[in-house]
């Protein structure tokens, strides 16, 4: 699909893989046959018997036509092109998935329902909690500045400010949780969404105070006539300029987590590229609420009577047909969120850096997946947490262990406390990334290595997921099996 290379193409690409030896004699014998034979991949392909007629006509007959070569997939071809198989896993699967689709539909009908997902984040129409904490939020925000302008002055001293600060942090991290907790109008998915704004919050907050404390280091350390960011000489703002509620409100939108005085912007707000993005978020949303009430929802009710029988042979069958919705829609959200949300956000407010991912999917190990998959997390851990500790003489490997074990905290506190129950399956998920990364960067490489990486987060996540459904199923509800 979509390969417009042609005959002159393919015979290219194969000339290509062959050892450089024969492809020398070839290119030798070949040398008067004709235009396609040489580097000029974008000549037309010639008429394929053109060629050789002239070469008929003109030299001996062919008494050989053999010669030392590979077959194609020994590793010894040196070929690599193998964009067609790619293809035929492509058409497999939207083949094997149309027919998932359709079983689905026949065996369920349909279970789309827009109005049951405004039911998961308001149980009571007159009380909206997590609303109101996103409106309270605001406050954490404006104490932070309040106590950097104080600091800013001297009229604070450092220890005064680093203790306000910390005030300030933990209870960003206690309310919500609070609240999650004390309130029963409070829905899991409302408590969920209010937890994630308030750790967002949380690691701008921390990041606006290293930075502000930074740039109070550097101007005390600096000459009178210095300016104390170090670029600062040709940019627009420097320190204590930046302490402004405009500066403050747009690190808090912009989709990044690390601060700085200076954000790079784009030029300008380009309308096609913004409304290609829109129109994605719209219908990924849709996409993503739809198969999670019509795919995920009836294979997860299913799978709780053989958790209960404890029918491991069964339970495995759920898992690998959990997986296959689970992982789709783990796809869909990474493209939702890291690409059509932020672009969306960073072209609003022409926010310039949007690298907000790398080539995750090339990951021949599971340290370079967790360096790649999420940018602003990832650059937040770098610059706030494993350098400072690198700077403090702690070793990488005690750095790494504790970035994992904060990253595993925060991924707990979004999950336990919404659902009201603490099972540390997400905790010990994060963990377990460290010895993971060790053994695929030990025993497995290139390939190899790639394909442990997709098979962990192909069945990592639904174990997870259906240890987390069952025992809140187990809390909360009697098991109603949707079907067979
Ligand atoms: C733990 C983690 C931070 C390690 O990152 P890493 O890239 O493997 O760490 P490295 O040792 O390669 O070094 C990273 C940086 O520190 C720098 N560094 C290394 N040793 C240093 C030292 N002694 N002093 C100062 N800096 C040092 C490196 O130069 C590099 O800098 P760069 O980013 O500017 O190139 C990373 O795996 C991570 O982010 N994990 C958590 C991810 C996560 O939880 N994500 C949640 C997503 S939902």
């Amino acid at each position: 699909m979509g390969d417009r290379g042609g005959a002159g193409g393919s015979r290219r690409r194969r000339t290509g893989s062959r050892h450089s030896s024969q492809a020398a004699e070839e290119e030798a014998r070949d040398a008067p046959a004709g235009p396609d034979v040489g580097a000029g991949g974008d000549a037309p392909p010639p008429d394929p018997d053109q060629p050789r007629v002239a070469a008929v006509g003109s030299s001996p007959r062919e008494l050989s036509c053999h010669r030392l070569q590979e077959s194609l997939f020994s590793s010894d071809s040196g070929f690599s092109n193998y964009r067609g198989i790619l293809n035929w896993c492509v058409v497999m699967l939207i083949l094997s998935n149309a027919r998932l689709f359709l079983e689905n539909l026949i065996k369920y009908g349909i279970l789309v329902d827009p109005i049951q997902v405004v039911s998961l984040f308001l149980r009571d129409p007159y009380s909206w909690p997590a609303l109101c904490l996103l409106i309270v939020a605001n406050v954490f925000a404006l104490a932070t500045l309040q106590v950097e302008k104080r600091l800013a002055v001297g009229a604070l001293t450092e220890q005064v400010g680093l203790l306000l600060h910390a005030a300030n942090l933990a209870t960003i991290l206690c309310l919500p949780a609070a609240v999650a907790f004390l309130v029963d109008s409070i829905t899991p998915v409302g408590s969920m969404l209010a937890l994630w704004v308030y750790t967002i919050l949380f690691l701008k907050l921390f990041s606006y105070r290293d930075v502000n404390l930074w740039c109070r280091e550097l101007r005390a350390g600096a000459r009178a006539d210095k300016p104390a960011n170090g670029a600062a000489a040709q940019r627009s703002v420097s320190y204590p300029d930046n302490l402004t509620y405009g500066d403050l409100y747009y690190f808090l939108f912009a989709p990044t987590l690390c601060y700085e005085l200076n954000f790079p912007r784009s030029p300008r707000i380009r309308k096609r590229f913004l409304l290609r993005r829109l129109l994605e978020m719209l219908f990924l949303t849709q996409l993503q609420v739809g198969l999670i009430q019509q795919w995920m929802v009836p294979t997860i009710q299913n799978s709780m009577k053989p958790f209960k029988d404890m029918d491991y042979s069964r339970i495995i069958e759920r898992l690998l047909k959990l997986a296959v919705p689970n992982h789709f829609i783990w796809l869909i959200f990474f493209y939702w969120l890291f690409h059509s949300c932020l672009n969306v956000v960073a072209e609003l407010m022409r926010f310039g850096d949007r690298e907000f991912y790398r080539d995750w999917w090339n990951s021949e190990s599971v340290s370079y997946f967790w360096q790649n998959w999420n940018i602003p997390v990832h650059k937040w851990c770098i610059r706030h947490f494993y350098k400072p500790m690198l700077r403090c003489g702690v070793s990488k490997w005690v750095a790494r262990t504790g970035v994992f074990l904060a990253s595993a905290f925060f991924h707990e506190y979004l999950v336990s406390i919404p659902l009201r129950m603490f099972r540390l399956w997400a905790f010990t998920g994060m963990m377990v990334q460290i010895p993971l990364a060790w053994v695929t960067s030990r025993f497995f490489l290139g390939n190899y290595g790639n394909a442990v990486v997709w098979l962990t987060l192909i069945i990592g996540q639904p174990v997870a997921v259906l240890m987390y459904v069952h025992d809140y199923y187990v809390l909360h509800h009697e098991v109603a099996p949707a079907g067979a």
